[in-house]
């Protein structure tokens, strides 16, 4: 029996969560799959309301589930920071969560803004570091709202953060499929320090899977290949910042925001998976948000907690309701939210 915490939070986060849920009710019955879940209310309209942004309490009671299932945190009355870094980064800290899984996939029926790209050129998945680099939040400010100003924002790299994060994507790029190549996406020509520390741990890890063929791109050079030449990535391994960047482009090359997922996973403890988009607050509550991206996010979290064919039910039934067209992937009409849901939900066998 598994034991699953939900997290709605803002704007579009609930409408698509509720059709993760459907679907997720649709595969656990096809293949007996056993889970409960517990909704929090946690956001910004309980921010707005009592000041509380992710209680102890709250951070004590989801330590004790199998996995998270979240929406979407952000909201226009509250200050940015306040919720991203009190409620989506609290718990990728809080719970180790080092791995955040981004496939980058261009499902068969979707069209991509690439000239002449299809389905068998995009199929990449990005490993991004999620609890070191620029997230850690040192550094500080100095004669704040003056003219002579100083702030610092410092990457922070470990050694040890850096190879559990190589050592994963090298492990998970074995497995993946025959195409047996690792990237490491860094800006080592800049970053003197801190890549440095990235390229010489990718080298020594690399030592062990001499199966694997390695590479190293600059993260500007990345970018433009993404556009480029998308078919020529595998596995990406790289630090949270340039993650956060090259998953947004990644997403679009895939077709939308609305279908990309992911999961921030701590192989021993608790994980958490998501749909990439945000609160999108101007769709809110209009029944237009493409709920495939919190559906994909569900299958990640079946395939994790060990639940692979009701995961590739999943895959499948995305696939067939995409393939079938009328499928936003992005936002569609009112209501389509929904009638996207019951779509797949229905496609799961
Ligand atoms: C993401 C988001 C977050 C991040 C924000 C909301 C803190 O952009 O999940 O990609 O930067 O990681
Ligand atoms: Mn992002």
């Amino acid at each position: 029996m598994y034991r699953i915490a939900v997290l709605p939070c803002d704007g579009i986060g609930p409408e698509v969560v509720a059709e993760g849920l459907k679907v997720l009710r649709a595969a656990a019955e096809k293949y007996g799959v056993e889970y409960e879940t517990v909704e929090y209310d946690i956001g910004a309209e309980r921010y707005l309301r009592t000041g509380e942004v992710l209680p102890e309490s709250v951070k004590d009671e989801l330590a004790q589930y199998d996995a998270i299932y979240l929406g979407a945190v952000g909201h226009p009355d509250v200050p940015p920071g306040v919720l991203e870094h009190g409620i989506l980064l609290a718990l990728r800290f809080e719970f180790d969560q080092y791995v955040n899984l981004r496939p980058v996939k261009l499902y068969p029926g979707v069209e991509t803004p690439l000239a002449d790209k299809g389905p068998e050129d995009i199929d990449l998945l990005v490993v991004r570091e999620n609890t070191e680099g620029l997230y850690v939040g040192m550094g500080g400010s100095m004669k704040k709202g003056t003219p002579d100003e100083v702030a610092t924002q410092m990457a922070t790299y470990t050694r040890k953060g850096t190879e559990r994060i190589i050592r994963y994507a090298f492990e998970l790029c074995r497995k993946r499929n025959d195409d047996l190549n690792l990237t490491l996406v860094d800006k080592a020509n800049v970053l003197t320090h801190g890549h440095d520390l990235w390229r010489r741990t990718f080298a020594e890890v690399g030592q062990e899977y001499p199966d694997i063929e390695t590479d190293c791109h600059f993260v500007d050079a990345c970018c433009m290949w993404f556009v480029k030449n998308p078919e020529w990535y595998d596995t990406i391994v790289t630090c949270n910042m340039f993650g956060d960047i090259i998953t947004d482009l990644g997403a679009m090359i895939q077709g939308g925001m609305g279908v990309a997922a992911g999961g921030n996973i701590n192989p021993e403890g608790v994980s958490m998976f998501e749909p990439i988009h945000g609160s999108a607050p101007k769709h809110a509550g209009l029944g237009k948000a493409s709920p495939v991206a919190a559906i994909a996010a569900v299958q990640m979290m079946l395939d994790e907690l060990g639940e692979a064919d009701a995961a590739a039910a999943i895959d499948r039934a995305i696939q067939a309701a995409l393939a079938e067209g009328d499928v936003p992937v992005t936002t569609g009409p009112e209501g389509s939210t929904q009638e996207t849901g019951d779509k797949i939900a229905a496609l799961v066998g």
